[in-house]
């Protein structure tokens, strides 16, 4: 069995009950399942498999923002993914964890020098460039190196993609790309630099977009705009159709895979260029759950608060973008139901995971789950309040093992310098 699941009683992650990491590992404890992420990959590649010719199967580039754990990546590049990175520290986990840097791209809109100069020298696919200034650095760094930059222009579609306004990243009003005239540009120019080759196009319009329209609609302009950058002598022999892959958090109606790949087949296919695509959430999302300790239940005239040992350092989505997730009880799951504000110990209101949430009786000591927080958890964990980083483990059928150690309070305040003149 992969995944979380209850088994005589008790939710387990694969083949482990959870009781028995806590036990092992403490709380607050991020646990993944390698098999979902399999699972994850192979359901996209399989969705392209089918729709798509043999000879043309994009090629998916994890991004990595989304849980850049080493081993999670071991995982993905063993599952025969390539990476979508987004600074110098992602790319040297990625090269660690062994992938080809001929499947890795660069996006984001600040690379600074010294990143681009990495990834050039690791030798990575391509740059997806978000600006004209942009490239004009790619370029001196570049020359600098007497190395060649492949880069495709990131096109900004103006249109509104993804679940929250903080993560849609494709309407105009959005740092993110560049519009449709200021391309053509970056081809002209691109034309005259000694290191620079512009080989294509790219294209992210958001996070969690549900619908195949929402795509159409953003890729709409593609085969013409193609044409019309290929008439005036420009190469475009590859397209990034980025990422934006959705997750179930609470009863979405997901997108219907099938379905994006045949429009993949036929909008995408007949423009007859290498398709690269940058799924992040959707490869890990639903593959790891938070796990955490009861430690008050505390009741007032107004509510009942469940105060677990997770807070918003450890996972900042539910207040940072109003997120929802699932919560479950680790054992006794059948009991009476009572509605809970769980929150965590952080000194802020906005430390809250849910209000009003069903679950059965809880104790203090009894342990729940946050769900579907593999994806944008850890990574965006943060020491406030002096609380160290929560522990990683990785759980892969009846085989478990820690990925990252909690860290601890030496980590944690050692580095801190107070001045001589003080
Ligand atoms: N490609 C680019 C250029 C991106 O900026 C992103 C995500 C992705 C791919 C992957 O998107 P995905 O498939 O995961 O939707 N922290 C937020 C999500 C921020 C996403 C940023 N960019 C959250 O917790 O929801």
């Amino acid at each position: 069995m992969i995944g979380f699941n209850e088994k005589d009683g008790v939710l387990h992650a694969d083949n482990v009950p959870l009781t028995q990491l806590a036990e092992e590992f403490g709380t607050p404890l991020y646990v993944y399942s390698a098999g979902v992420i399999r699972a994850q990959y192979k359901a996209l590649s399989d969705a392209m498999a089918n729709a798509l010719p043999k000879d043309r199967q994009p090629l998916l580039c994890y991004a990595c923002k989304a849980n850049s754990n080493l081993a999670v990546l071991s995982v993905l590049q063993k599952s025969g993914s390539g990476l979508e990175i987004v600074s110098e520290g992602e790319l040297r986990r990625g090269l660690k964890a062994g992938f080809n840097p001929e499947t890795i791209v660069s996006t984001g809109v600040g690379k600074q020098a010294s990143e681009i100069k990495a990834c050039l020298e690791a030798g990575i696919h391509q740059f997806n460039v978000e600006s004209l200034p942009e490239l004009f650095h790619i370029q001196r760094i570049a020359e600098g190196l007497d190395i060649n930059a492949r880069v495709v222009f990131r096109l900004n579609p103006d249109v509104t993609g993804g679940g929250h306004h903080k993560i849609s990243t494709g309407r105009s009003r959005d740092k993110f790309g560049i519009g449709h005239d200021r391309v053509f540009e970056g081809f002209e120019i691109a034309k005259d630099m000694s290191h620079v080759e512009a080989v294509g196009l790219s294209m992210h319009i958001g996070s969690q977009v549900f619908t195949v329209e929402t795509f159409k609609e953003a890729f709409e302009k593609l085969p013409a705009l193609v044409k019309e950058l290929r008439g005036a002598g420009h190469t475009i022999e590859r397209l990034d159709i980025g990422g934006g892959f959705p997750i179930v958090y609470d009863d979405e109606k997901l997108l219907d895979l099938s379905a994006y790949a045949q429009w993949v087949n036929d909008i995408v296919v007949p423009l007859d260029t290498e398709i690269i695509m940058e799924p992040g959430r959707y490869m890990v999302g639903n593959a790891g759950v938070l796990l955490s300790e009861v430690l008050y239940i505390k009741e007032t005239h107004e509510r009942n608060f469940l105060i677990i040992d997770a807070a918003m350092n450890d996972l900042i989505r539910p207040t940072l973008y109003d997120a929802y997730h699932g919560i479950e009880a680790v054992e006794n799951r059948d009991l009476e139901k009572v509605s809970y504000d769980v929150v965590g110990p952080v000194c802020e209101t906005g430390d809250t995971f849910s209000t009003g949430r069903s679950l059965p009786l809880m104790n203090e000591g009894d342990l729940a789950v946050i769900k579907s927080t593999g994806a944008y958890g850890f990574c965006m964990a943060s020491n406030y309040n002096t609380r160290p980083m929560p522990a990683e483990v990785l759980v892969d059928g009846d085989q478990y093992s820690l990925i990252k150690p909690r860290q601890s309070y030496e980590d944690l305040i050692d580095n801190d310098i107070v001045p001589d003149f003080l």
